[in-house]
């Protein structure tokens, strides 16, 4: 079993995600599916083979916080998983590692999975800075105590959306990384995703990397033409 999650970002609709779920309704998998999408489209129902997820949770729990949306609202929704950290949010948002962990802590206090993404940027790359970078915002942006589950994504910054793929070392010696670090913090068997321009053609080859437990994909999820195939090559 593979998880192949989706990350919609601020693309679709109402209408599209319902044509979406119905196509995926129809697969025959035994791989987890996840589709991360906009605030608005939560209403959108889950079915046997996908399972809707969010984008982002708020720190807070309520209150004076205009545009924000709490873990229990989106527990009420009934959201399962939901995205936290992810580098557009890092990058755009000023999101730091005690502000990931932080949303990550209010996502399981309401019964969701928060993904936890992690990633370097290109400059953190070339100066060689890949392993201490992601061990790093893994131990700071991941929940000391963690009551539920958690999963864990590495999404090379400078290949999200680029058509650019780290080498398959490459991405054995970050998961590698990734594992270690959560087993020093006693979250063995921790799901690590890998994430950044997965497409129908490399995800076998991705997903059988050690320590590959599913990945996260951003524009070819949003297409059942390109998602579906994906789903289905990944095992
Ligand atoms: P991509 O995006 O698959 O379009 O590279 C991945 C992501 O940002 O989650």
């Amino acid at each position: 079993m593979k998880i192949i999650a989706g990350n919609w970002k601020m693309n679709g609709s109402v209408g599209a995600l319902g044509e979406m779920t119905g196509r995926l309704a129809a697969v025959k998998t035994k791989n987890k599916v996840i589709l991360c999408v906009p605030y608005t489209m939560l209403g959108v129902k889950s079915n046997k083979v996908v399972n809707i997820g969010a984008q982002d949770i708020s720190v807070h729990n309520r209150g004076a916080y205009t545009g924000e949306v709490s873990g229990a609202m989106l527990a009420e929704m009934g959201v399962k998983y939901v995205l936290v950290g992810h580098s557009e949010r890092r990058m755009y948002h000023d999101e730091t590692n005690d502000i990931v962990r932080a949303k990550a802590e209010r996502a399981l206090e309401n019964g969701i999975t928060p993904i936890i993404c992690v990633g370097e940027t290109l400059d953190e790359k070339r100066a060689g800075k890949t392993l201490k970078i992601i061990e790093t915002e893994v131990r700071e942006s991941v929940p000391e105590e963690v009551r539920g589950n958690i999963i864990v994504a590495y999404e090379p910054r400078w290949a999200i959306g680029a058509g650019l793929t780290p080498t398959a070392q490459e991405i054995a010696d970050a998961h590698k990384s990734i594992a270690d670090t959560l087993s020093y913090m006693g979250l063995d068997g921790t799901p690590i995703l890998y994430g950044a321009s997965v497409n129908e053609n490399n995800v076998g080859d991705i997903v059988s990397i050690k320590n590959v437990s599913g990945v996260l994909v951003g524009v070819a999820s949003l297409k059942s033409d390109e998602f579906i195939p994906i789903i289905k090559n990944a095992k």
